[in-house]
């Protein structure tokens, strides 16, 4: 059985005020759930290690520099992470990908750095809409994955997330349906399997893109589906327990 997770990307959003409430709302509302993870941005992380440390929500960051330290200014190393007591980090999300510029290379890349610093990565893949309707979904997702497979070696992903969320569906109320989303997740597996059958029984696949807590459970039901990553209603705490509670 794979523990099923639920991870929260504020993407730029918060307040050392607002994430007071959010956070004491997020560990009060959801002990019954161990894989709870809230992504904070960068300047919020020292209050997240303050306020986290000890209960049972992990948390990271959204972002990280591949480079290990130096002369990259407005960069931030996946030590400095660590430091701040960070156990994941987003990577590759799709507005990197599409506003930053981020190539499957430097998402392959910054997958590396995170994990040689023992930070556990959240690998996002997933297709535009165009993408879709030209019947390129498997190619897209294949190829996002196939590009950090290849570079860190398919045993890797044993250590990692991944995590499906089509364009379409973020931020824009549309989900993916539970058999839209289940079909490109057991593709993503059955890839990963196709070079280690072991790693891909246990990797877990989570699903983004306009979850809510009206579509959590039907979403986090279907067998490759291990739970999601949340980014609208992971700021309001009792939807984002709430959609816990679904995966619990
Ligand atoms: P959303 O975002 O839940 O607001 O659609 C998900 C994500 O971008 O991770």
């Amino acid at each position: 059985m794979r523990q099923k997770l639920v991870a929260g990307n504020w993407k730029m959003n918060g307040s050392l005020a607002e994430n007071e409430v959010l956070l004491d709302g997020v560990v009060a509302g959801t002990r019954e759930f161990p894989g709870v993870i809230c992504c904070a941005p960068y300047p919020y992380l020292f209050q997240m290690q303050e306020k986290l440390q000890g209960t049972h929500v992990a948390w990271g960051a959204q972002n990280l520099s591949q480079y290990e330290r130096g002369a990259y200014t407005g960069e931030v190393s996946a030590a400095m992470l660590k430091d701040f007591g960070c156990s994941y980090v987003i990577i590759g999300h799709s507005e990197r990908r599409a506003i930053f510029g981020e190539t499957s290379m430097t998402v392959a890349e910054k997958f590396k750095a995170a994990q040689d610093a023992g930070l556990v990565p959240i690998l996002c893949v997933g297709e535009t809409l165009s993408e879709r309707e030209a019947g390129a979904t498997f190619a897209v997702v294949g190829e996002q994955l196939d590009a950090v497979a290849g570079f860190v070696g398919v045993s890797a992903l044993e250590d990692a997330v991944l995590a499906y969320e089509p364009v379409w569906a973020i931020g824009t109320g549309k989900t993916a349906t539970p058999q839209q989303a289940q079909d490109v997740h057991r593709h993503l597996r059955e890839r990963v399997a196709l070079m280690n059958s072991e790693v891909a029984g246990k990797v877990r696949i989570l699903y983004g893109g306009s979850v809510k807590s009206s579509n959590a459970a039907e979403l986090f039901a279907m067998p490759d589906i291990d739970g999601g990553l949340i980014g609208g209603a992971s700021l309001v705490a009792s939807d984002f327990c709430d959609i816990c509670r679904a995966a619990a």
